[in-house]
């Protein structure tokens, strides 16, 4: 074994942070026997050098990030900072002083990840990021290296804890969505400022980056469509619960029929209870991937916090000093495919919808009209809701308890079609007398 350490520069020491360093202190032996050379943390920029990180050295602090990065003698730099910048500058200022960067940074990767595996080819230098995706679940590494030589048709799966969480209680719960948040802030799960997990943001960035490695194209967060789960009410819950189904925040990354464009979404979606991802509870995340050879894949774990995202960030710390110490570097990023990334539009799903509707005669032809005009096909119409005694009563089982002057809920389900044509039949039912609103629209997907 080498006896001159490999020198580590970890940039940000908050949750993650702090934890690689532990681990980095605590496991040195075994770190250096996989490695073949003692790995040495020699320096940590933080913003605030005061607060108190328990088991971090705090000789190694530093506020100034950028004059650790161009020491000189970093052999690899961690960036758990987040964020845009200045991640973006500190990493390629890395690349240039000749260090591997191992980064966890979803929104950078997913914005200019191009941009950055170019700078690191140029200078000979590895970019790697499993712990930007699903926390510790191994899911790059696969799909970049176990996979490399399949061809993956689908990747569909919960990359978001916050939301799975937040949707999680509102179906075991009957809360609403504002109760649900307020809980898993409670815990820690959501951020003070909930947005980028509650919007999509997070979850599309993380879309992003996997279908751009399992497509073998270039896939960034403008090109992923994005719905977050604020819209998402416990009526929509109960209604999927009437369905056999559930909600989650899905991130489904597609190749289409022809193979020559992909799709990338994120949305809630109702998926069927007897599908695996329905079992998905709390903060957890799991990932499918269907390849032409392999068929089926499924991973699961903890996608988010301090210990499960060390881990995957000291998997590839092991990686790229392995590398280093073999003067080589691993697989860059692979986009020779040069895939067209269609719009949502194109992409074919299925919709349940659920409407208020005025209860009189030739309203549910009226409504069926609109479908066909559309050319949506309709699998279920259930009426529900305002006349109790008609509650669940299949239509075409009579219609049950009509009222004459009042109203109903009409629930249809379709079955599948282009995004753009079912958008297009319900801006059309909305503009029908007869339907008084659309009370919810959520895709169905996994069946
Ligand atoms: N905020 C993310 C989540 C974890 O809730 O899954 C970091 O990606």
């Amino acid at each position: 074994m080498r006896t001159r350490p490999l020198k580590v520069a970890l940039l940000g020491c908050g949750v993650v942070g702090s934890e690689v360093a532990r681990i980095m202190t605590t496991h040195a032996d075994d770190l250096a026997a996989r490695i073949g050379a003692p790995v040495e943390l020699a320096g940590i920029a933080v913003r605030r050098p005061n607060r108190v990180r328990a088991g971090v050295p705090a000789e190694l602090l530093t506020t100034d990030a950028t004059a650790l990065v161009k020491r000189g003698d970093i052999d690899v730099v961690v960036e758990v900072i987040g964020g845009v910048e200045p991640a973006r500058s500190l990493i390629t200022t890395s690349f240039e002083h000749g260090a591997s960067v191992v980064s966890a940074n979803k929104a950078l990767l997913a914005a200019d990840g191009a941009a950055l595996h170019a700078a690191a080819v140029e200078h000979g230098v590895d970019l790697y990021y499993e712990a930007a995706v699903a926390g510790a679940i191994p899911l790059i590494r696969p799909l970049r290296e176990s996979l490399a030589g399949d061809k993956v048709n689908r990747v569909l799966g919960i990359v978001n804890g916050t939301t799975n969480f937040i949707l999680d209680k509102m179906d075991t719960t009957g809360a609403g969505y504002s109760e649900a948040l307020d809980e898993a802030t409670a815990l820690g799960y959501a951020e003070a400022d909930p947005t980028a997990d509650v919007e999509g943001f997070d979850a599309a960035a993380k879309a992003a980056i996997l279908a751009g490695i399992a497509f073998h194209t270039r896939v960034t967060i403008d090109d992923v469509h994005r719905e977050g789960i604020t819209e998402v009410t416990a009526a929509d819950i109960a209604s999927a619960r009437r369905m056999g189904c559930t909600v989650k925040l899905l991130a489904i990354c597609e190749r289409s029929a022809d193979g020559r464009s992909v799709t990338a979404r994120v949305h809630p979606a109702m998926i069927p209870l007897t599908h695996p991802l329905a079992s998905v509870r709390e903060a957890y995340n799991a990932v499918f991937v269907e390849a032409a050879a392999a068929g089926q894949l499924m991973f699961y774990g903890p996608g988010a916090g301090g210990s499960p995202t060390a881990s995957a960030v000291l998997g590839d710390l092991v990686a790229t000093c392995r590398n280093k110490l073999a003067s080589t570097t691993g697989p860059g990023e692979s986009a020779y495919a040069q895939l067209t990334v269609s719009p949502m539009d194109d992409v074919v799903t299925r919709y349940h919808i659920s409407l208020d509707v005025a209860d009189k005669p030739g309203v549910l032809a009226q409504v069926a009209t609109v479908f066909a005009e559309h050319q949506v096909s309709i699998d279920t119409v259930r009426q529900q809701g305002r006349n109790p005694a008609a509650d669940g009563v299949a239509v075409e089982q009579g219609g049950g308890g009509r009222r004459e002057g009042g109203e109903a809920s009409l629930v249809v389900v379709t079955h599948r079609a282009p995004d753009a044509a079912l958008g297009a039949t319900v801006e059309a039912l909305r503009k029908l007398d007869t339907v008084r609103g659309v009370a919810s629209i959520m895709r169905v997907e996994g069946e």
